[in-house]
């Protein structure tokens, strides 16, 4: 037994650690905070894109695609664990590049998605698997007894003997157990009970789009989707149906037109503990993705045949699903008045707390920004990159930096003279047509927060 001393040192000892320690100190934070990089434990950005979470031994696991910064080759699928859904713990790739086959090097691996199969216990993953021109695609399927993987692949699923030659897909679990997979334009296949392959084409929803995505509440099915715009974001819209076969109904938009679905993409539905559905959608940004590509989760209202999402929330409490203000708690709050393109000219904060809000706007003409925060040495302790590029404008928090402990850091901001960018596959062109960076204030704090 350690007698009161040797605990106090203990504690000592510990808080010590903490504080020489330049790792983020984890945030008690409870909100979800839209459009800006999320760290994990290490305090690495979270890096799990087209993604889905599911519930398992009361945590919630994260399941994304883990892009880098300068390729669209996959890299892997990574998977998160979390108790609350705003703390992220990175748990592993549960899926790392395969030596060879379709989800090998110099492919594409997208919107992983994951079910426990009630029948069998496993773990089925299922993605969409491509050539790096989408034009060899599948639908791949994996499996693991461990939620966090490793997830060995099986292969491309069949329908009557051919493989599936489609690219984005969702997941759908009914409340009877049984697992459907959801297809760009229309299919819904019901799994096999042991979720390894398919029984049979249950409905062909006409007029649906891309990356599907399903929920259900009150027995009323909600099938999301996408227009086709690559990267871009567009005013997505859904359909009802009271059973999976149909007749499903298309209903319009559950965003305000024009809002292009507050800057993101649907990918997900997760229902909260309290039936609320929660809406996880994607703000791409290309091609630097694993630094500028972030996240939209929202509360949906769901009410018989009508789904919306009426207002944006930059950031909100998970309990009482109310929208929070995370930079009521800065202790100083200056005016920046940075509107610029000139990758020569650097923009240095200094400053003394644990870390920083920065404030402005995006638009068609933003392009990107390089981040780096120095200690006192200067000594590099965070670099990352912010996206200025959105194609309707928006003006709110681009950034928080990671927590560190208390002290004297300074923060560079520089544009990189370049921008978000693309073609699809017929050679439309998208994107940022200019470099600017325009960031008007900047939020300092100078304790943890606990949000
Ligand atoms: C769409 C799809 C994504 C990805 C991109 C590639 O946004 O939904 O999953 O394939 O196109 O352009």
């Amino acid at each position: 037994m350690l007698d009161i001393k040797e605990i106090t040192i203990v504690i000592w000892e510990v808080l010590a650690l903490l504080y020489i320690n330049v790792l983020p100190v984890h945030s008690a934070s409870k909100n979800i905070i839209n459009g800006i990089p999320w760290y994990d434990q290490n305090g690495k950005t979270v890096n799990a894109h087209g993604a889905c979470i599911i519930q398992d031994a009361g945590k919630y696991w994260l399941f994304g695609e883990y892009k880098s910064d300068n390729s669209n080759a996959f890299q892997g699928f990574g998977c998160y664990s979390s108790e609350d859904l705003s703390n992220w713990r990175f748990e592993r790739m549960a899926l790392p590049v395969q030596k060879e086959g379709i989800l090998g090097p110099n492919r594409v691996g997208e919107r992983v998605k994951v079910m426990r199969c009630p029948k069998t216990g496993e773990y089925v993953m299922l993605m969409h698997a491509d050539d790096l021109g989408y034009k060899d695609p599948y639908i791949g399927i994996a499996t693991s007894k461990t939620i966090n993987g490793e997830y060995k692949v099986k292969g491309a699923l069949t329908y009557h003997g051919q493989p599936i030659k489609k690219w984005d897909m969702g997941v759908f679990q009914d409340e009877d157990g049984k697992g459907y997979l959801l297809i760009h334009h229309g299919p819904i296949y019901r799994l096999t009970d042991d979720y390894l392959s398919i029984d049979t084409l249950v409905a062909h929803v006409s007029g649906m789009g891309e990356s599907p995505a399903m929920f259900k509440k009150n027995g009323m099915y909600y099938l999301l989707s996408s227009n086709l715009t690559s990267w871009e974001r567009n005013d997505n819209f859904y359909f009802t149906a009271t059973s999976l076969e149909g007749p499903w109904k298309y209903q319009g938009l559950f965003c305000p037109e024009g809002s292009l679905t507050w800057n993101s993409q649907c990918t997900f539905v997760l229902m909260l503990p309290d039936g609320t559905p929660m809406y996880m959608g994607d703000r791409w940004s290309y091609p630097h993705q694993a630094s500028c590509a972030t996240y939209v989760w929202m509360p949906m209202q769901a009410e018989g045949e009508k789904l919306s999402i009426p207002t944006y929330w930059h950031s909100w409490d998970i309990q009482s699903k109310k929208p929070s203000d995370v930079l009521e708690t800065a202790s100083e709050v200056r005016p920046l008045s940075f509107h610029s393109k000139d990758a020569r000219k650097e923009m240095r904060i200094r400053f003394k707390g644990t870390h920083v809000a920065l404030h402005g706007k995006t638009g068609p003409h933003g392009g990107y920004a390089s981040i780096t925060m120095l200690g006192q040495m200067g000594d590099t302790l965070y670099s990352s990159m912010i996206d200025c590029y959105s194609k309707v404008p928006h003006e709110g928090i681009r950034l928080i930096t990671p927590e560190l402990k208390y002290g004297d850091y300074t923060l560079i901001v520089k544009p990189t003279g370049d921008y978000s960018t693309w073609s699809d596959k017929k050679q439309r062109k998208y994107g940022a047509d200019d470099c600017w960076v325009s960031l008007d204030k900047v939020y300092i704090f100078s304790t943890f927060t606990n949000h």
